[in-house]
């Protein structure tokens, strides 16, 4: 990754004014954000945080109240109508309802852009050949926008969105009108994007997943500020905001909320542990040697692993059965080299903030094991979302 910002916040607002009745809204509230060319970059919260007023101000379709949005080394803030232009046309955008011209075809719409920067002819139909073929639907150039599924459309976006060669794409929720498999296939084209063009990559979306799949660096938003920044790994790993744990648990969803925890603890009388797989634990054999090394036999009674920024992570709840010493010992053993949960027996059990605090808390009823669909309460991204691969519960 370049160390160079290729987008700067510097203490950046947006208020928009109240009226008569309404009180002022502060969509973006001081931003200091660096987001590194070549990166790809996203911006997570839940409804209303504010972030599509953050990615406006980066083509300043939004201009800042206060503070400064730096974009390629010029400072947005004060530039005429004629400058901004000349910013704006170094920046592509794709969006959730995709902003296709009903009228044109395809070939059209991907043509729009040149045609408003007067590139001759000739260069339009190549460039347009060109893009049609990188997003995958040359064969569709005759075609209009209403007949395209929803990916197809998206395809469209982008390469419409690309055209001009821009070196910053804007993705706004380009995703949350899609179906998880179709979602996959957009991501990994953007992710080609970033790759093979070298174009930086900003994705706004309210689907931890997204982040999980695609995102180098995140960015959380809530009320207008950015609660939490870091790679994707070490958010996933090491949430510390609240609303970050949140977003992580409805995305990983490998441990058991309240509610799971008790009919688990009424199949499994023993002593429950929740144990964490990562980059360094890596599988479930060098910690099943640790137990049984100690005379603990271990079983699996919960849990997932899945991929973070292309790395192992989750957690696994084991029942271990042994004596009390024993599993004692192997506790404090596995404690040295993963978090470990220490969830106490049926008997005598233990709470654990972390899993009733954050992550349990923001899921009740929704977990991936329980059935789906039995609570009205909104999940953040909306649509269905891939669980953990790997282990399931009901190892008995
Ligand atoms: N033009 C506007 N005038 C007044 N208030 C606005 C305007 N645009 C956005 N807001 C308010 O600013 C806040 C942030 O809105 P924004 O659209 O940036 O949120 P968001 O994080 O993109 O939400 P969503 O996930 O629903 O798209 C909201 O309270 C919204 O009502
Ligand atoms: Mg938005």
């Amino acid at each position: 990754m370049v160390s160079e910002p290729i987008i700067s916040f510097r203490d950046a607002a947006k208020v928009f004014p109240g009226g008569r009745r309404r009180p002022e809204v502060r969509a973006v509230d001081g931003v200091t954000l660096d987001i590194a060319a070549g990166e790809i970059f996203g911006v997570i919260g839940y409804s209303g945080a504010g972030k599509s007023t953050l990615v406006r101000l980066i083509n300043a379709l939004e201009r800042t109240t206060s503070g400064a949005v730096v974009v390629g080394g010029t400072d947005l803030t004060g530039l005429g109508e004629a400058r901004l232009r000349e910013v704006r046309a170094g920046i592509g955008m794709i969006f959730q309802q995709f902003n296709l011209l009903a009228s044109r075809t395809v070939a059209g719409n991907v043509a729009y852009p040149l045609e408003v920067a007067r590139w001759p002819r000739g260069e339009r139909e190549a460039r347009v050949r060109e893009l049609l073929d990188f997003v995958g639907i040359a064969d569709k150039a005759d075609t209009y926008p209403a007949q395209l599924s929803g990916g197809q459309k998206q395809r469209v976006g982008i390469a419409r969105a690309l055209a001009t060669n821009p070196r910053i794409l804007l993705a706004d929720e380009a995703t949350s009108a899609l179906d998880p498999e179709t979602t996959r296939e957009v991501l990994r084209l953007l992710q080609r994007v970033n790759r093979e063009l070298g174009i930086t990559v900003v994705i706004i979306t309210h689907e931890m997943d997204v982040v999980r799949y695609c995102c180098d660096r995140v960015a959380v938003m809530e009320h207008g500020k950015v609660v939490e920044t870091g790679a994707a790994y070490e958010i996933f790993s090491r949430p510390q905001a609240a609303v970050t744990r949140r977003f992580v648990a409805t995305s990983l969803r490998d441990r058991p909320s309240d509610e799971t925890l008790a009919r688990l603890r009424e199949r499994h009388p023993g002593r429950l542990v929740v144990v964490g797989i990562d980059e360094v634990t890596g599988s479930t054999r060098a910690i099943t040697q640790v137990l049984r090394d100690r005379g603990v036999e271990p079983a699996v009674v919960y849990g997932g692993i899945t991929e973070v920024a292309n790395k192992p992570y989750g957690s696994l709840t084991f029942e271990l059965a042994g004596s009390d010493d024993a599993v004692a010992a192997a506790v404090a053993h596995l404690r040295a080299v993963t978090d470990v949960d220490d969830l106490g027996t049926a008997r005598a059990p233990r709470t654990v903030p972390s899993l009733a605090a954050g992550r349990a808390e923001a899921t009740p009823g929704r977990d991936a094991r329980e059935v789906p669909g039995t609570s009205g309460e909104r999940r953040p991204g909306g649509g269905p979302t891939g669980g953990p691969t790997g282990l399931v519960e009901g190892n008995d």
